[in-house]
This record gives structure tokens, C-alpha cells and sequence, in this order.
């Protein structure tokens, strides 16, 4: 299952550890939650007996080893975000999510100048439309500039993985029905499902013939197959609340797949909020595409992994001639084998290849147009140059990386993002380079 993430490598991962905690810049919840009445809200604080949830949380218990006894509850928070939250999670799991319920993207991703852009005046910047081929995309309303956040959203269910192994399908399904039932417009997740298309034609077709036919197809709706293929094809893998879960974030499934994506997604902390972000400048009445994979895998694993979602590559990048494309799959073979053999090099102390191996990386990345993976790459320079002793070199490096991790958006906003000085970023880089003490291979630093 992939993570959408702009971080391949474990050293990126574990430079960003300290990243991206949320900054309080303006509360505009409402504009979040335009049908939110406040005093109704109150209202409801004072008969809310499941606080903080909104709804008795519905349970069913695991009678499989070795899961037995285990209890798997919808847990529903029909005030947070825009579609309310529903998590299919164990008891003890859901009361350490309470605390991440009020995780809003306008915290994590947006400066106070950012936010009143996006909802306020003109508004979001793109629109769902039908797309030609597709069923239905997003579009650029007006020109998105790079880097820009220009949607955010929340998880609306959000199921813990092991669920699946711990219940049976059905019991699953019943529980996946409840949480999309709780929501504020169940209506739009099922719409989500290409089943729920063939079932409304259909039935309307056989209503005079086939009686039995009917029933079957509304007894697939109750018993929540809809939701079930809802999350198959449009939730992705993620962390919320730190449990491994599929989550469906109802933006994000509007939004085309590409290989060469113009615009990527970034999770706050909490997981619970996402925000996209445009890698390039957009211009008006482009589609907007996201990659629901990883950057940088090559064709026969792409067409393969994009199954899931039900459809076959044929995006630019997938449609090459054949030797173009087995050019670009040797280029992204190399880039993903390069990081292990820098630390080999660096290991053997040699450091000129390492770092002559390392720049060969930097210009085949370009080449491919993964442009996040520099990230990695820079990050390993710095790492480079300072074994070297070369500290004009490790410190350029410092700042190139400080400077796209901070153009996608990894170092949080406003004052949270000047926060990040080249010292802390270099002592980051060193810290997580655990690759450090792998190069002298002396006892780990503590
Ligand atoms: C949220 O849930 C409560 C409790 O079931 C319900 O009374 C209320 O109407 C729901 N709110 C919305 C906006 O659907």
C-alpha cells in the first residue's frame, strides 16, 4: 500500500522528524464548516453522553486468533472537519486519537495571508468538472504558482489495517456502512464508488424485468460492499493518530493520478489533515494530477501497483516509446540504488566517489523530473562534503535542502518554517545520519 510522501529515504524521513508541528496562525474553522451553527454546537455539547464523540460508538469483537476478544468500535466525531470523522479503530487506539480531533489543515499548512487567500475573496482555485476518458477531475480555475497550497481537506473514515485481518469482510463491511452512515453527506462517499453508478443505471433498467436482480443490488448497499469498494479504490495508506490505517480523504479521490503529477499531498502530523500543493506553476484550466504512488518506480511496478485503483497507466510517462521508457526505468533504477552504494563508498572512505556518484544522482533526478527526491540527494551532499572537510560545500547543500524542504511545505509555516536555521538543519542532517556512525562503523551514537 503506498504512502503519499515526497520522502523515499530514511535519511529524508528522519531529517523531517522534528518537522511540521502545527502553528496556530487564525481560527477560521467555520469557513471549514460553513453548516456548523455555534449555538447549536453548544447545544449539543450538553447532551453529547459519548463526548468527544458524536455517537455511541459501535462495536463488534474479534473472534479470530490472534485477535480474539479484540474489540474493533466506530468512533464518529460528526463536528470534525467537513465530513465529520468516522475511525474503525480498538477502544484504547480511539482515546489516544481524541487528542488529534481538532488537527485542522489551517494549523498545519496554511499562513493566516495563505488561508484568507484560499477562502475568502475569490475562493479555492480549481473546480471538479468531468473530465473527457475520466470520470470526474479537478481543474485550475485560476494560475496556481509553485508551491502554492491551494486545497486542503480531512480524513472522513479512517480503519485501522488490522481490522481487516481481526474481523471477517462482512463484520467489516457493517462497521465501514456505520461509520459512512454517521458522516454529514453519506451520499457523497458511496457516490464515490464506480458500483454505485452501474447500480443506479441498472437498476432503473430492470425495474420492469428482473425483481430479483433489484433486491440483490440494494442488499449490496446495505450491507456496505459500497463502502467497502469506496475505500478499496479511493483510500490510501497512512498514519493516524500513529495506527497504520486506509484513509479516504474525499478531496484527494477527485483529483486524476499522473506519473509526472504537477501537484503533491502532504499530511499533517496527526494525519488526520492533508493539504495540496502545486509542484509547478498551473496554469488555468489544467487538470490538477497527483501521483498515487511513490515518484520514481518504474513502468512494469507502476502498472502493477496502480491496479488497485482499477485502472491501467497511461499517463505521458506510462504512453513513452518503448526505448524512452527503458531509458527512464534504467535512470530510476540507478537513482533508487544510488543511496546504497554512497554509503558503501562513504564507508570505504571513499568519499570523491561517493560524492561524484551522488551529483550523477542529482542530474538524473532532474532528468526524470522527481524533483522531491533532490531532497535525499542534497541532504547526502552535505552529508558528503562534510566528511570531506569541505564545509562551503556541506553548507551550500545544507541550504539547498533547507530551502526545497521548505518550499514543499516540510518545515511547517510562517514562523514554525524561519524557525528552521541552517545550524538546525545541519545538525539534523547530522543527527539522523545515523549513516555517520554507519561510515566509521563505530558503536552507535547515543
Ligand atoms: C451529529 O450527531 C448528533 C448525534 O447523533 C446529531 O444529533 C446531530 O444532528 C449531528 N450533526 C450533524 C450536523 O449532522
Amino acid at each position: 500500500m503506498p504512502f503519499l510522501s515526497v520522502c523515499a529515504t530514511a535519511i529524508c524521513l528522519l531529517t523531517l522528524h522534528h518537522a511540521h508541528a502545527s502553528v496556530g496562525v487564525l481560527d477560521i474553522n467555520n469557513l471549514l464548516e460553513p453548516n456548523l451553527d455555534s449555538k447549536l454546537l453548544t447545544h449539543h455539547e450538553e447532551q453529547r453522553p459519548y463526548a468527544p464523540w458524536s455517537h455511541k460508538p459501535h462495536c463488534t469483537t474479534s473472534t479470530r486468533l490472534p485477535t480474539l476478544g479484540q474489540k474493533y468500535c466506530v468512533y464518529t466525531s460528526n463536528t470534525t472537519g467537513p465530513h465529520g470523522l468516522s475511525l474503525i479503530f480498538p477502544p484504547s487506539s480511539a482515546h489516544l486519537a481524541t487528542e488529534y480531533l481538532d488537527d485542522n489543515p489551517l494549523d498545519s499548512f496554511l499562513t493566516q495571508a495563505e488561508a484568507e487567500n484560499l477562502f475568502l475573496g475569490d475562493g479555492p482555485p480549481w473546480t471538479i468538472v468531468d473530465i473527457p476518458g475520466k470520470d470526474k477531475g479537478v481543474v485550475a480555475t485560476r494560475k496556481i504558482k509553485q508551491y502554492e497550497t491551494f486545497m486542503v481537506d480531512q480524513a472522513a473514515v479512517v480503519v485501522d489495517m488490522e481490522a481487516e485481518k481481526a474481523l471477517s469482510q462482512k463484520e467489516n463491511q457493517n462497521l465501514l456502512k456505520v461509520a459512512v452512515d454517521r458522516l454529514l453527506v453519506p451520499e457523497m462517499i458511496r457516490d464515490m464508488s464506480g458500483k454505485h453508478e452501474g447500480h443506479k443505471h441498472k437498476t432503473a433498467g430492470e425495474k420492469e424485468g428482473f425483481a430479483g436482480a433489484d433486491d440483490r443490488e440494494e442488499e449490496d448497499e446495505e450491507e456496505g460492499k459500497l463502502e467497502e469498494d469506496v475505500m478499496k479504490t479511493n483510500a490510501f495508506g497512512g498514519t493516524v493518530a500513529e495506527v497504520n490505517s486506509r484513509v479516504l480523504y474525499p478531496l484527494i479521490s477527485r483529483i486524476n493520478h499522473a506519473c509526472a503529477p504537477n501537484s503533491f499531498v502532504l499530511f499533517s502530523r496527526a494525519g488526520v489533515s492533508m493539504a495540496i500543493k502545486a509542484y509547478r506553476d498551473i496554469a488555468p484550466g489544467e487538470e490538477i494530477t497527483i501521483s498515487y504512488l511513490l515518484l520514481g518506480i518504474p513502468f512494469a511496478k507502476r502498472q502493477h501497483l496502480i491496479h488497485r485503483w482499477g485502472f491501467t497507466c497511461t499517463c505521458d510517462l506510462c504512453s513513452l516509446p518503448e526505448r524512452q521508457r527503458e531509458a527512464s526505468d534504467l535512470r530510476r533504477t540507478m537513482i533508487a540504488q544510488a543511496e546504497e552504494k554512497m554509503i558503501e563508498l562513504a564507508e570505504a572512505g571513499e568519499f570523491d566517489d561517493a560524492v561524484a556518484l551522488a551529483e550523477e544522482a542529482v542530474e538524473m533526478i532532474r532528468e526524470e523530473g522527481i524533483y522531491p527526491t533532490l531532497t535525499d540527494s542534497y541532504a547526502m551532499l552535505a552529508m558528503l562534503y562534510r566528511e570531506k572537510g569541505d564545509r562551503a560545500k556541506s553548507e551550500e547543500y545544507g541550504r539547498k535542502t533547507q530551502q526545497l524542504l521548505g518550499d514543499l511545505g516540510f518545515l511547517g509555516v510562517g514562523e514554525e518554517r524561519q524557525a528552521w536555521s541552517l545550524e538546525k538543519m545541519m545538525g539534523n542532517i547530522e543527527e539522523s545520519g545515523g549513516i555517520g556512525s554507519k561510515w566509521t562503523k563505530g558503536p552507535a551514537k547515543a
